[in-house]
């Protein structure tokens, strides 16, 4: 595995690649890599010729106040553990060679991104989607592997794709989880034991809201009080927002369906973090290889 740092050597060696007729997948993270990226790298492994892993804490998409800089950090396990999975480039830029210090280009959904997360993080989407836009460029992927846990995140990645036309294919895979149901995240890893103990409430509400989903219910106003009531019994949890929305426009649904996505996203101390299930089926639309939230 070879370990590059300047966005220009990145794009020298992709497109070398792509004239020798190798394919190349994309595994963007910003480190502190845990079970779940490893299994997008596998699937990334699956798909391409040459697996890129990306390890960069993209400064544009943290708001301020936001915990950019206790963001946690490994690099040397990143890297042995991209060794280990099979990776063939870490892509390692700094912010410096990344951004120009004059830098003036954003690249922002602007329908997708300002519901759920973009409520409350602004600049959040924005950011993401400049840098996604940016290490697209450089890496020239053939496929990108984005995690079913950021579900917003993938579809604003997926509709940037498709109006801005990179040739890409987005793949969106399983959110993988702990054992008693946490979605696997870096920011876990800042959680005390108490909180840590509370966090499994979120799944705990989802999987109970999908009980009464298949038992009948429709109507999304009960199913979002189940699930304010539900994490509301903690005080450790400050919710940020429980949104029933269509899988399409990220809109608020009336009736819950086989398109409706639950998600939510709670802030436990300093942490935020966010899960979300698709209740009526077992896989996300339109990618090839699906979750099963
Ligand atoms: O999901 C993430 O880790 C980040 O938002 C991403 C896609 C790597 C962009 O910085």
């Amino acid at each position: 595995m070879q370990i590059l740092e300047s966005p220009s050597e990145m794009q020298s060696y992709a497109l070398g690649a792509r004239a020798d007729g190798r394919s190349i997948a994309l595994v963007p993270t910003m480190g502190s890599l845990h079970a779940a990226h490893l299994s997008l790298l596998r699937l990334a492994r699956e798909r391409a010729d040459i697996v890129v892993v990306s390890v960069f804490v993209n400064p544009t998409q943290f708001g301020p106040g936001e915990d950019f800089d206790n963001y946690p950090s490994a690099f040397g396990d990143d890297a042995e553990a991209c060794r280990r999975a099979g990776a063939d480039i870490l892509f390692h830029p700094s912010a410096d060679t990344m951004y120009a210090s004059d830098h003036s280009v954003v690249v922002e959904e602007t329908s997708l991104s300002r519901n759920l997360c973009g409520l409350s993080r602004p600049e959040h989407f924005p950011g993401v989607t400049t840098v996604v836009a940016k290490l697209f460029n450089i890496v020239q992927p053939h496929v990108a592997v984005f995690g079913a846990k950021d579900a917003q995140q993938a579809r604003v990645i997926q509709r940037m794709t498709r109006d801005l036309n990179f040739p890409i294919e987005i793949i969106v895979a399983s959110t993988v989880r702990e054992e008693d149901g946490l979605a696997m995240s870096s920011r876990n890893a800042l959680l005390t034991p108490p909180q840590r103990a509370e966090a499994r409430r979120i799944r705990q509400a989802l999987l109970s809201a999908k009980a009464l989903i298949d038992g009948g219910e429709r109507d999304p106003e009960p199913i979002r009080r189940h699930i304010l009531g539900h994490l509301n019994e903690s005080p450790h949890l400050e919710i940020d927002y429980v949104g029933i929305v269509d899988w399409e426009r990220l809109r608020p649904v009336e009736r819950i369906n086989a398109l409706t996505l639950i998600a939510v996203a709670v802030r436990i101390g300093n942490t935020r973090l966010i899960d979300n299930i698709m209740p009526a089926r077992d896989a996300f639309p339109g990618s090839s290889r699906q979750s099963s939230p």
